[in-house]
């Protein structure tokens, strides 16, 4: 990736169009494993800095992958600065751990700090967060919303944005739906009350749930699934992100004769020549007949699963397969397609 790719301030203050969402102060980055969840959560959050917004990108899932993307330490169960974007804004980095959460819960809420580190040497912590898995979402969501609602009381330590690298989409629902989750493990109290609260945050506009996809089926049946999951639930639906896309190689007439095998061999031929493979014609001539055949399917095959995705109506960025694999001069390019397709 060439650092050319790294916009100037005043480009970035200037460029991209407006924001999709401008009042969305929680953004969920969701989509089925390895589609780009991480990598795309990272980019909308340096995307959102460019514009001059302080951000916090959060991590659920213990993996330590945004760590390994801005090529930091591990992030501890703390909030670190991993990143400023020309343009000024900031962007901090926390992993949120769902034992850290119950104890940070017990502090705030009853100031048992000192309790919690008793019942954590006891395994206590570790027998509630695993037996009770709608608690541990709780626990997890829960603190990404005392982040969010940070803002709203003016704290000195409020970002303008939150981006949660969130779990993938077969689990999202029900992630998020932290009601409904805990409505069988406490119908009353404070845990109740609490979920309650998260569930005030996620449910509104200040939220809005992404889903990352490639253009194959699978993937984007699961993001159809997920979304019509979503709004079942009543759940903010943002925007879907291709992700990992690679342009045709041949032009539409091409292909449209690939798909035939009817590329005429006599150009091809030429090539071979100019490319000094003339003498193994005979061998390269059907392998490569069958290659653009294979190609002419799989691009058909993207553009039928393109407009499944345009059907669904959201706003909608495609990202390119980058080449070199996905450094910080990489995220910036994606950063930039974000905004210039208006999700941010
Ligand atoms: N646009 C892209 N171009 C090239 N590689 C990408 C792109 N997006 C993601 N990747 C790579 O794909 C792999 C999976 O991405 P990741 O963001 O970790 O996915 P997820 O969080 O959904 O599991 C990583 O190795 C990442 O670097
Ligand atoms: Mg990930």
């Amino acid at each position: 990736m060439t650092s050319s790719a790294m916009p100037t301030p005043d480009a970035a203050v200037t460029s991209g169009a407006s924001a999709s969402w401008p009042e969305v102060n929680l953004h969920v980055v969701s989509g089925k494993g390895g589609t780009g969840k991480t990598t795309v959560a990272a980019a909308l959050a340096l995307e959102l800095a460019r514009h001059g917004r302080r951000t916090l990108l959060v991590e659920v899932e213990g993996r330590q992958g945004i760590a390994q993307l801005f090529d930091t330490p591990p992030l501890p169960y703390e909030e670190r600065k991993v990143a400023v974007a020309p343009g000024g804004g900031e962007v901090y980095a926390l992993a949120i751990d769902a034992q850290d959460a119950l104890l940070d819960y017990l502090e705030s809420f009853y100031n048992l700090r000192r309790a919690g580190s008793a019942l954590r040497r006891m395994g206590a912590v570790d027998f509630v967060t695993t037996i009770a898995p709608g608690l541990r979402d709780v626990l997890l969501t829960g603190k990404a919303i005392e982040v969010v609602r940070r803002k709203e009381k003016h704290a000195s330590d409020a970002y303008d944005a939150v981006i949660l690298d969130a779990p993938p989409t077969g689990r999202i629902t029900k992630f998020l739906n932290v009601n409904s989750e805990m409505s069988g493990l406490a119908k009353a109290g404070p845990i109740h009350k609490h979920a309650d609260l998260v569930m005030s945050v996620i449910a509104s506009p200040q939220t809005a749930v992404h889903i990352v996809t490639l253009l194959e089926e699978m993937p984007v049946q699961e993001t159809i699934d997920g979304i019509a999951d979503l709004r079942d639930n009543s759940l903010p639906v943002g925007g879907v992100i291709v992700n990992m896309t690679r342009p045709p190689v041949l032009t539409d007439r091409e292909l449209a004769m690939a798909a035939k095998g009817t590329l005429p061999p006599a150009a091809i031929r030429s090539s071979l020549e100019r490319a000094g493979l003339a003498a193994h014609e005979n061998e390269i001539l059907p392998a490569l007949m069958r290659e653009a055949s294979d190609h002419s399917q799989r691009v058909a095959l993207e553009r039928r699963e393109m407009t499944r995705i345009e059907e669904l109506g959201l706003p909608t960025a495609v990202l390119p397969l980058l080449a070199d694999g996905v450094d910080l001069g990489g995220l910036y390019e994606l950063a930039e397609l974000l905004g210039e397709a208006g999700l941010r």
